[in-house]
């Protein structure tokens, strides 16, 4: 299979989306840098996938940070040698009405959701060129087209898609592959603990033609179709999987 043996770092990797996505990619030969900054869920991911036959490895560091987001490279590649596939993951949410969204609250989504991407790409991207290969996926969200009460991480989620775009114009003679998956609603452990859960998932699953939440596999699918040779003609994409909700 020709994703067998592909280097892969896939940021915040410890639940949720990243965690599906590294067990699927495991899962078809992909070796697997889980990266997080918190340790327990991230080793977990690993143990899952060394136990299943997989090769993964755990590094931990906090995307937001330059120097941190270098390093997280740094070591890939000493470990591995190269790096192949980037899946920009790592997200969080402050959401609140802007009357009471505070300067902080702007710069720690815009700093880990929009800033993580940027220094990842900042630092695969060159070893990418040189061998005239990669593949970088990066979590947008349906909620690019703006949600009231997330002025911040709507706005990080349509930033993603400028970065995406511009990315894929500047190494397309690279032959890079630089993509972006915007999910809806996620059934996710995160999600299951929201105060109002039952109200927003009844709300979520009405509006949505195909009737149900997405899962973190579903997600994992579409990004593991961006990475696959089946997309290799796909480039400044954004793919919606939200069942059809927009
Ligand atoms: N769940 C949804 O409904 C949904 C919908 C649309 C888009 N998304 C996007 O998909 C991505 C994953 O979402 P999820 O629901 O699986 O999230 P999650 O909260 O379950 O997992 C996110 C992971 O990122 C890690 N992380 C946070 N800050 C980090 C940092 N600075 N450096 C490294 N790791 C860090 C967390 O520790 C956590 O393990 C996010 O970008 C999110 O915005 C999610």
């Amino acid at each position: 299979m020709a994703l067998q043996g592909k280097i892969a770092i896939i940021t915040g990797a410890g639940c949720g989306i990243g965690h599906a996505t590294a067990i699927k990619f495991a899962n078809s030969g992909i070796k697997v840098v889980v990266n997080d900054i918190i340790d327990d869920s991230a080793v977990k991911t690993v143990n899952e996938i060394k136990s299943n036959g997989g090769e993964a490895v755990y590094i931990q560091a906090d995307i937001s940070k330059w120097e941190e987001a270098r390093k997280l490279v740094d070591e890939t590649i000493k470990i591995y040698g190269t790096v192949d596939i980037l899946v920009n993951n790592a997200g969080i949410t402050r959401d609140k009405l802007l009357r009471d969204m505070g300067e902080d609250d702007w710069d720690a989504v815009l700093n880990i959701n929009l800033k993580g991407a940027f220094n990842c790409c900042k630092f695969v991207t060159p070893v990418m060129a040189k061998k005239k290969y990669g593949k970088i996926v990066s979590l947008s969200s349906r909620a690019y087209l703006g949600n009231p009460g997330q002025a911040n991480y709507s706005s990080s989620k349509a930033g993603i898609l400028g970065l995406t775009r511009s990315l894929a114009l500047e190494f397309g003679r690279y032959h890079l592959n630089i993509n972006a998956v915007a999910p809806g609603m996620i059934d996710t452990d995160g999600l299951k603990t929201h105060p109002k859960y039952k109200m927003v998932i009844d709300r979520a699953v009405k509006g949505t033609p195909l009737g149900r939440l997405g899962t973190p596999e579903d997600i994992a699918n579409a990004i593991c179709f961006l990475v696959s040779e089946n997309a290799n003609y796909i480039t400044g994409e954004v793919l919606h999987v939200t069942g059809g909700r927009y």
